[in-house]
């Protein structure tokens, strides 16, 4: 129940699956078909700042600018606000920016939704655990849940059909000198969002089905690779894991390409440079932009062959 408003101010980092979300068993509690596995990027990520308001609409900026009450993002910020607020005369304006590069073309809907819902919990001194905030993120977006915890992350999907048990861990664990680059194809907004490209896979590729078997082998490679700092173990199985959830996507129908020639001529780059000894791998969401795994100590060399390209160590280097 809504005891007190404030203003309030929060930042949560973006996230990066080594094990992809993909599929919903409940669409409108997102709730996954499978357990993923992301790694937080420190510092990039989006910060979000509430102040409550006389009126009956919330009013939502974006990097700056004012949006339409009608806009799409509006919209779902809005509708996410109202799972806080009983009284629908409690409104805020809500400032988010994100400090991701947009040229990284990252989705920002994970940091998002998770920043957002630690404002609310601060604005309205809910006082929530870390499981309930990410439970509650969880309902923005479903990478979300993940973005709510630093470094190595978990999200376990649960039996539950009301999703209290779907949430973010953290993984006790670290990795100093791994790092991310985030290499950009196109920074336009995608056709088809995560929500329909799901819904499409899941409802017409028969290639799907194999997908949840994919997933959970590969959360206990990660497991292990996380565990034992093997980089190539984790590499291979990040890589392999985000090119068998496009094969499902490709496999759809109409089919979903979210490649452009500009990231196949990336992959194959990367595959040739593995192919000289260089431990590099690539994993890819729901879009055309590729995001580099490396380590710190082949870092000068991946930047020879990716200029511009924007590196994060989310455990800082050794
Ligand atoms: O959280 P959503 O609905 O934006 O979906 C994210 C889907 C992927 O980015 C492709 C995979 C993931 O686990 O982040």
């Amino acid at each position: 129940l809504v005891k007190a408003s404030a203003s309030a101010e929060q930042f949560a980092p973006s996230n990066i699956a080594l094990c992809k979300y993909w599929g919903k068993r409940d669409a409108e509690l997102n709730l996954p078909i499978n357990a993923s596995l992301s790694v937080s990027l420190d510092y990039l990520g989006t910060h979000t700042r509430l102040i409550p308001i006389e009126g009956q609409v919330d009013e939502v900026w974006l990097n700056g600018q004012q949006l339409q009450p009608g806009a799409r993002f509006s919209r779902k910020v809005s509708a996410f606000i109202d799972l806080f607020r009983r009284d629908q005369t409690l409104c805020f304006k809500v400032e988010t920016r994100n400090n991701i590069p947009t040229a990284a073309g990252l989705a920002s809907s994970a940091s998002g939704f998770a920043a957002l819902t630690l404002a609310l919990n601060d604005a309205l001194a809910l006082d929530l655990p870390p499981e309930a905030l990410s439970i509650l993120a969880r309902m923005g977006s479903g990478s979300a849940c993940r973005s709510l915890f630093e470094g190595f992350v978990e999200w376990r999907m649960g039996q539950r059909e009301d999703g209290l048990d779907s949430h973010g861990i953290p993984l006790d664990a670290s990795w100093p000198g791994f790092c991310i680059g985030l290499v950009e194809v196109d920074a336009a907004e995608k056709a088809v969002d995560s929500r329909s490209g799901m819904q499409r896979t899941v409802e017409t590729a028969h290639l799907y089905q194999s997908w949840p078997l994919q997933a959970a082998a590969d959360m206990s490679k990660l497991q292990q690779a996380i565990q034992e700092r093997d980089f190539s173990l984790l590499g291979q199985t990040a890589e392999q894991n985000a090119l068998s959830m496009h094969a499902t996507m490709i496999a759809s129908w109409p089919p979903l390409l979210y490649w452009q020639p500009d990231s196949v001529a990336a992959m194959q780059k990367v595959w040739q440079l593995r192919a000289q000894g260089l431990e590099l791998y690539f994993t890819m969401d729901a879009g055309p932009n590729l995001k580099l795994l490396f380590q710190r100590q082949d870092r000068d060399v991946v930047l020879q062959h990716f200029p511009n390209l924007e590196t994060v160590e989310p455990f800082g280097s050794e």
